[in-house]
């Protein structure tokens, strides 16, 4: 079973989600450890109600190397394999994507490349589209630019408001990122350049 480290930076609900999944038999992985930037953070609470082993390493007035430095020994420790960025908001320095080559992954609530960085959903709104939507990627040392690994698209109706669109694009966060997980799991991602490329279930 491939173990997670998943990092969270406040309400937590797409680490819930994974949990979920793990739950029900869904998503073949084990979470080792939850690593959380802040201590006020809600999604703590969720790992500890679970049993989930969680770290609070804080990040302020840290130097990114050092602090990234931290973060790296806490998931070695617990032999994480796969590294899951859920609401994580800090960027990683080279040298921790580095540490874990294509084993990074991040969720971003738009259909990249379009609106990346922060209130995703209020960019999406601002401009207007007609179709956001959430994307899993591999993550790299830029702002949510690695390749994608899974997208998944919602429909902006006439009556959205900047609330209704995000709580329908975090449903579809919640579907996405375990089944991104689960094809990583089953080792069947693979990067090619920018392009992701997903083999067939066995
Ligand atoms: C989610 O919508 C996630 O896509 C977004 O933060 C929220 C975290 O919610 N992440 C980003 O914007 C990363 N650039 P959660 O703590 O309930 O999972």
């Amino acid at each position: 079973m491939i173990r997670l480290g998943v990092l969270i930076s406040g309400r937590g609900s797409n680490f819930e989600a994974i949990s979920n999944a793990i739950n029900v038999g869904k998503l073949d992985a084990e979470i080792a450890v939850v690593i959380s930037n802040r201590a006020s953070a809600a999604g703590l609470e969720i790992a500890r109600d679970r049993g989930i082993p969680m770290r609070v390493i804080p990040s302020q007035g840290i130097d990114r190397e050092k602090y990234d430095g931290l973060v790296i020994e806490e998931l070695r420790t617990h032999e994480v394999e796969l590294v899951c960025l859920a609401g994580f908001m800090r960027l990683l320095s080279a040298s921790f994507v580095q540490a874990f080559p294509n084993r990074v992954i991040n969720i971003h609530p738009s259909l990249l490349p379009a609106f990346p960085g922060l209130d995703a959903q209020k960019q999406a709104v601002e401009y207007g589209v007609k179709i956001a939507g959430c994307t899993v990627h591999f993550v790299d040392e830029f702002l949510d630019s690695g390749p994608i690994i899974l997208q998944t698209a919602v429909p902006v109706l006439d009556k959205d408001t900047l609330e209704s669109l995000s709580a329908r694009i975090l449903l579809q966060e919640h579907m996405t990122y375990w089944r991104a997980i689960q094809m990583i799991a089953e080792e069947r991602v693979s990067v090619e350049g920018r392009r992701v490329v997903i083999s067939d279930a066995a």
